[in-house]
């Protein structure tokens, strides 16, 4: 495994190849990310997993300040699983000058608008722009994203249709701690009593799914229901709990699929996940 730093040397390196699969991440890699490498490994020729902060998806200084970096680590755990790139580039090689990747297409839009778009102003367009260029380096076959952030995996699809490009994108599974808690790389932030408490969340997403599943479609008492039972606890504060469209995000009309989505402080970190 090699890890590179430099824009035109990872396209010198991957230049022979044509089946590459790409996994971006932001390090402080756990089991969720491994787990996008070791499915990128088993399909793709060459795996090429990106580490790199991106710092115009932080709306909120704080938390890209303090947020984990552990390359060292990271490439340790990429190479147990065989990756053969490690794409570590700086800030100047990603942005070299300060065009923006923001897509004008409006039909983009009503994903954007909702759920975390709507609580971290900003945030997809860093997202966006930050995948754009990515993809345009890397230039891959397959493009590996996670579950657990649902909205982003929707908006890139969304943006891979708008601007034409070749990749495919694979949705992965959420990958949960035993309590059920979604890992990311912000639980290593909480505190042991937050930690104890936030697979809380998990269990009242579940408790909605059932629920629905059961033929209840009263989504506002659902969600009502839950937000009530996660703020009961003291280190927890739901910042929206929604019962949305699978496809568009939006309010969903009778027998379509759904997905349940949460944001919730833990303490002063943000946590997500679905169902
Ligand atoms: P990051 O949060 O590091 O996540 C990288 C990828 O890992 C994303 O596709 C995310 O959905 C996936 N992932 C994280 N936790 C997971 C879990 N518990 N189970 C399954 N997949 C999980 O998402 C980003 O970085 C950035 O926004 C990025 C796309 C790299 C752009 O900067």
């Amino acid at each position: 495994m090699r890890i590179i730093e430099r824009v035109d040397q990872l396209q010198e390196c991957l230049a022979q190849y044509n089946n590459v699969g790409f996994v971006p991440t932001m390090g402080a890699l756990h089991n969720g990310h491994l787990e996008l490498a070791k499915q990128a490994r088993k399909e793709c020729e060459i795996v090429v997993v990106s580490v790199f902060v991106n710092p115009t998806q932080f709306n909120d200084k704080r938390d890209l300040e303090r947020y984990p970096r552990t390359l060292d680590a990271d490439a340790k755990l990429l190479e147990s699983v065989g990756v053969d790139f490690v794409f570590a580039p700086t800030v100047e090689q990603i942005y070299p000058d300060e065009q923006k990747y923001v897509i004008e297409d409006e039909s983009i839009l009503p994903l954007t608008a909702v759920m975390e778009g709507a609580h971290r102003p900003g945030h997809f367009d860093g997202v966006v722009q930050v995948v754009g260029r990515l993809f345009d380096i890397v230039n891959p076959h397959k493009a590996y994203f996670g579950l657990k952030d649902y909205q982003q995996l929707a908006i890139i699809r969304k943006m891979v249709e708008v601007q034409n490009r070749s990749v495919e994108i694979v949705p992965c599974d959420i990958v949960r701690a035993e309590d059920g808690l979604a890992l990311s790389s912000r639980n290593s932030l909480l505190t042991l009593q937050q930690r104890a408490v936030a697979p809380l969340i998990y269990r009242e997403l579940i408790q909605i799914r059932e629920k629905i599943d059961a033929g209840n479609h009263d989504y506002s008492k659902l969600v009502r229901d839950a937000i009530l039972q996660i703020n009961k606890n003291e280190y927890l504060c739901v910042q929206y709990i929604e019962v949305v469209d699978a496809v568009s995000l939006q309010e969903p009309a009778e027998n379509k699929t759904v997905r349940v989505c949460a944001a919730v402080m833990c303490g002063d970190v943000r946590l997500i996940d679905n169902v």
